[in-house]
């Protein structure tokens, strides 16, 4: 992809969006890059089965102990966040810059990057300021990225208008949107839809809203299961595991509430699976409830790969991935009533549904496609190498 050898870093092996993300980009870039990560799990397996190298640095219990609203973060993290950008700094001796894939990992590259005086790229993926982080957390890293970062990579517009918001140097953004592989959608056989519905006992005319998120509060399954709630003939997939710490409880009152009778079996919880794709051919329409603005939201642009109209809520970077009545609708964050208006009104009209579906597929082919998302990293690294 570039000549350039690139060192990227992440300080958790669970697949997130992010994770799905550096996959494809590091796959891209594997004859010259390595990736290093601060704990062992599956997204250092999925790196592997893709051919790209894996540098196990340890060290990710002490930076778990950094909690995202935290003041300040304690002296062992403190002591730990250095020892482990000592370790990052002597492993990227060979490569020609660090390239770090979230807020955690970018701090320790930052620091690591000035030991062994590398460049730092930081892709950032969070939309900074919004309580996922406290504005003590936010003010340092933002700093750093000021101090540190050759460049600050934005998933979205809204991403990249957050950093500057919270302090960060505008001219050191670029924007890259997310890009999807397009090929698994392709592949999938006309008779999926009825076949997966088979596997999961739903009977082909009920009308099924999936959900693909991991579960936290913040993405809002919540939401959508109130608004099923008052959908009788509706049945709701839920897609998606409880990935990292503090996300358990969550998932257990999201499951018990799936067993209420009001529900009568109409909410399927299949917890994280790996065939997005023709879970998604199974749905009828995708919502995307987040209650917080998303950054991105890679499902947005798999929902349109499948063909499958979404209903999102209005924030952060969706607006720029759907645009409300051209490939789907928008609804207020947080709002059942209204999400469960727009469900109702696409399930009465599949004329709409079908065009919908149809603008929504050639949006995310021409506009977030895998290449097009890779040829922005790519001139990213290159303008950093030369
Ligand atoms: N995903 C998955 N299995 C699941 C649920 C989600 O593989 O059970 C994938 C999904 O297809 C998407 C990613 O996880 O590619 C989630 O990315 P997104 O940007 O939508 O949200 P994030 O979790 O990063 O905030
Ligand atoms: C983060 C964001 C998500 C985005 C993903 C890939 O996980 O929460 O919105 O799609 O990164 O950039």
């Amino acid at each position: 992809m570039s000549d350039a050898s690139i060192l990227f870093v992440d300080h958790t092996a669970m697949m997130g969006g992010a994770q799905h993300s550096l996959l494809d980009i590091a796959e891209a870039n594997r004859r010259r890059c390595a990736v290093a990560l601060f704990e062992d799990g599956p997204f250092a397996t999925a790196l592997g089965a893709r051919g790209v190298a894996v540098l196990p640095l340890g060290g990710g219990s002490a930076l778990r102990q950094v909690k995202k609203g935290s003041v300040v973060p304690g002296v062992r993290p403190l002591v730990a966040t250095l020892r482990l950008a000592r370790t990052l700094a002597r492993a990227a001796k060979p490569f020609d810059l660090l390239y770090a894939n979230s807020p955690k990992s970018f701090v320790v590259a930052a620091l690591a990057g000035r030991l062994a005086r590398k460049p730092v790229v930081w892709h950032l993926r969070d939309i900074l300021g919004q309580g996922h982080f406290s504005r003590a957390n936010v003010r340092a890293v933002v700093a750093l990225a000021n101090w540190c970062a050759v460049r600050v990579v934005a998933n979205s517009r809204a991403t990249a208008d957050a950093f500057v918001a919270a302090g960060g140097r505008g001219s050191l953004v670029t924007i890259v949107h997310n890009g999807i592989d397009a090929a698994p959608f392709d592949a999938l056989a006309p008779g999926t839809r009825t076949a997966v519905r088979a596997e999961l006992g739903i009977p082909d005319d009920v009308f099924l809203v999936g959900c693909f998120s991991r579960l936290h509060p913040w993405k809002g399954q919540t939401v959508l299961l109130d608004a099923v709630a008052r959908m009788p003939g509706v049945h709701a997939l839920v897609v998606g595991g409880a990935l990292f710490s503090g996300e358990a409880p969550y998932e257990a009152e999201l499951r018990s509430r799936a067993q209420l009778p009001g529900f009568a079996g109409r909410v399927h919880m299949l917890g994280a699976r790996d065939d997005v794709p023709r879970l998604l051919a199974a749905c009828d329409i995708v919502v995307h409830a987040s209650v917080l603005a998303e950054p991105f939201g890679r499902v947005l642009v798999e929902a349109m790969l499948a063909r499958r109209p979404v209903v999102a809520t209005d924030a952060g970077g969706v607006p720029e991935v759907v645009s409300d009545g051209e490939t789907g609708v928008l609804v207020p964050p947080g709002d059942a009533r209204a999400l469960g208006e727009a469900i109702d009104a696409l399930r009465r009209d599949p004329a709409r549904v079908a065009a919908l579906a149809r603008r929504g597929a050639d949006h995310a082919r021409a506009r977030f496609s895998r290449e097009t998302m890779l040829a922005g990293v790519h001139r990213v690294i290159l303008e950093v190498a030369s």
